[in-house]
């Protein structure tokens, strides 16, 4: 089976192929240049970037992976989450493309997308396992009994992490997105002059809360001397609280579930800090770590091909109805079990 995924959720454009029995044979992404002089994702300009975009690469990851259109068995596409113009154009795209070549199209959500990228690696998880998705959008840790079968054990009831990341960046004047810019720079940052609270770490349960320490950061910059070391220094701290936060969580996570391997997927699980201290974590709790190569933590198609392989393979396919969901609760999916018995 080789499938063509592709994934327009926001301001990235991805498209890449899956193979069965091989992995990925192709993938590009774009990232939108066009947002930086807005300072955030500017909704209809995306679409339209995407619609301008999406067909050269389409025809050029066809072009790597030394395929023709005929070819491919399925498209897979992001449904959602996401803005809902942009998701229309992935959408609208795939399904006629589908249409036209006679194949099969299924709807994939994004954040499972991202969950299952680390199973695009050699040395991968198997089921059951915990996950922890950190990116712009979501702050999620979920337990994972098998695809689909997701029980959302704790989420971010504000800010998401990568969204903290970036508003920081921002206000220290690193642009937008800022937040590898700021990791980047909390690498040369020292400790002591700056301390800033782990937010929600005295209180029981697996939630998050990020929004009152891009507060307490931008209180520090205003008192504070606003130069270069104070930038790094800032950073600094600023990424010891947001790293320790997801650490400790998933260690009670750890506890509370007896579970011993843990996925940790979406744009900040390119952080290399985060990536260190989860894997002590894992090492002192005889467990594993898994994390996705850097260039699948972000956005991109290779996940929603191997995701929309993973359901395309179980026989799910959509119907003649053309939908996204903008808003998309994880728990809504279909499991396995649903699938083979509908
Ligand atoms: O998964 P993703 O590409 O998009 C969403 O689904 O939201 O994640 C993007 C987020 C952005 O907030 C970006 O600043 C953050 O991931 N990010 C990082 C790093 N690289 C990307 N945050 C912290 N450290 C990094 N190295
Ligand atoms: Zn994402």
């Amino acid at each position: 089976m080789k499938i063509l995924g592709i994934e327009t959720s926001c301001d990235e454009t991805g498209v890449a192929v899956y193979a069965e029995n091989q992995g990925i044979v192709a993938d590009q992404v774009y990232t939108q240049q066009l947002h930086q002089d807005y300072g955030g994702v500017v909704p209809e300009l995306a679409s339209r970037d995407h619609i301008r975009k999406l067909l050269p690469m389409v025809e050029s990851v066809l072009q790597q992976a030394r395929l023709k259109r005929t070819d491919l068995d399925g498209i897979a596409y992001t449904a959602g989450p996401g803005l809902v113009g942009a998701l229309f154009v992935g959408a609208v795209f795939a399904r006629t493309l589908g249409w036209a070549l006679g194949v099969p199209t299924v709807g994939v959500h994004h954040m499972e997308g991202h969950l299952l990228a680390p199973l695009l690696e050699a040395n991968k998880p198997s089921y059951p396992f915990l996950a922890l998705l950190v990116s712009g959008g979501h702050t999620l840790l979920v337990q994972v009994e098998s695809l689909g079968a997701y029980t959302v054990l704790g989420e971010s009831i504000d800010d998401a992490v990568g969204e903290a990341f970036d508003k920081t960046a921002k206000l220290l004047g690193l642009g937008y997105p800022g937040g590898a810019k700021l990791a980047a720079l909390a690498e040369q940052g020292s400790a002591g002059l700056f301390e800033f609270p782990r937010p929600m770490l005295d209180r029981p349960g697996l939630n998050f809360s990020f929004s009152g320490l891009k507060t307490a950061v931008n209180t520090a910059w205003q008192a504070c001397k606003q130069d270069d070391a104070a930038k790094r220094d800032i950073a600094y701290a600023f990424q010891e609280a947001v790293v320790e936060t997801l650490v400790k969580k998933c260690e009670r996570a750890i506890m509370q579930t007896g579970m011993k391997y843990l996925v940790v997927a979406g744009g900040v699980s390119a952080n290399l800090h985060l990536r260190q201290q989860l894997t002590h974590l894992l090492q002192s709790h005889q467990g594993e770590v898994y994390f996705p190569q850097p260039r699948y933590c972000t956005d991109n198609g290779a996940m929603i091909a191997y995701a929309g392989f993973c359901r395309l393979k179980q026989g799910q396919q959509d119907d003649l109805s053309l939908n996204v969901r903008p808003r998309w609760p994880l728990t809504d999916l279909q499991t396995l079990q649903n699938l083979r018995t509908a």
